[in-house]
């Protein structure tokens, strides 16, 4: 683990913290790679069912790539092969939800885009700023953007660099909800604890349906689906929901 990066699981919630608000999390090779340790962690442990990923102090949730440490690499092909966090976080098994709680720049808009769902706070703000030091996103920047906010405005950030508000954001389907500053942590926290008391071999396979929807031509993705649905169907959670729902009773969900 890095210095800058916590990292706890409690009531089957990952919190994973962005720790280095003097330089607006602005994410370092050690953090990048403490980031990808912890995520494996999350993919292996069963008491993992959702994971957090905010940025420490009231500033920001990450100001990017920390810019320093860019001229380490020897090559421009040393920097294509670097361990991608943003890979990790993408390939994360469980449900992720990002609480953007200020500054979401370049490689932190990207970390927010490799999350399943984002919530901001009035004070977040976002920007593909790449463009002003003279090259361009790579951690899914511009395919994140396409994605969520559609290809005009896709464009408009990608070309311009400049940031946009949350309520922008809000507006454009960036993120799903904008909070009080102070209402986001809870908030995220009552969605994770949602999450985490639903059965979470349903909420993995529901994760990799929803990415499929994506990257899957519309039939093979439907046939995906409904293959998805008997492995779900088959699991003793599944049982155990049908029971419960008999028996007028909360389940008891098992990972199993
Ligand atoms: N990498 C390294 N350090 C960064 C950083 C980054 N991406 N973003 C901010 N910091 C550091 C600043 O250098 C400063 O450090 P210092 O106090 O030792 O000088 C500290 O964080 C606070 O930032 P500062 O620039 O003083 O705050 P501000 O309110 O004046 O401006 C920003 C805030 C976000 C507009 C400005 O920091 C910025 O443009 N950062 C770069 C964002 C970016 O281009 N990210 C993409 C990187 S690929």
């Amino acid at each position: 683990m890095s210095a800058n990066l916590r990292f706890d699981i409690a009531a089957h919630i990952a919190t994973i913290v962005l720790d280095r608000p003097d330089k607006l999390n602005a994410m370092t090779p050690d953090m990048a790679a403490a980031l990808v340790d912890a995520i494996a962690t999350c993919n292996t442990s069963d008491d993992v069912r959702v994971v957090i990923v905010t940025g420490a102090g009231e500033r920001a949730f990450s100001a990017g790539s920390d810019i320093s440490t860019l001229d380490t690499y020897a090559t421009a092909w040393d920097f294509r092969n670097r361990q991608d966090y943003c890979d990790a976080l993408r390939g994360c098994r469980k449900p992720v939800i990002a609480a953007i709680n200020g500054y979401a720049l370049g490689g932190g808009l990207e970390t927010a885009m490799a999350c399943d769902i984002r919530i901001a706070s009035t004070s977040a703000r976002f920007a593909a700023p790449e463009i002003k030091l003279g090259w361009i996103g790579g951690g899914g920047m511009a395919v994140g953007l396409a994605h969520s906010v559609g290809m005009s405005n896709a464009a408009l950030m990608l070309y311009t660099g400049e940031m946009i508000e949350a309520d922008r954001a809000l507006a454009w389907g960036l993120v799903s909800e904008v909070t009080a500053p102070d209402a986001l942590l809870p908030r995220v926290r009552e969605i994770a604890g949602q999450i985490a008391a639903r059965a979470p071999i349903a909420a993995e396979t529901a994760k990799l349906n929803l990415r499929a929807a994506h990257q899957m031509p519309f039939d093979k993705a439907i046939e995906y689906e409904r293959d998805l649905q008997a492995i779900c169907f088959a699991t003793a959670d599944a049982a155990e929901g049908r029971a419960a729902f008999a028996q007028r009773r909360a389940p008891v969900f098992r990972r199993r």
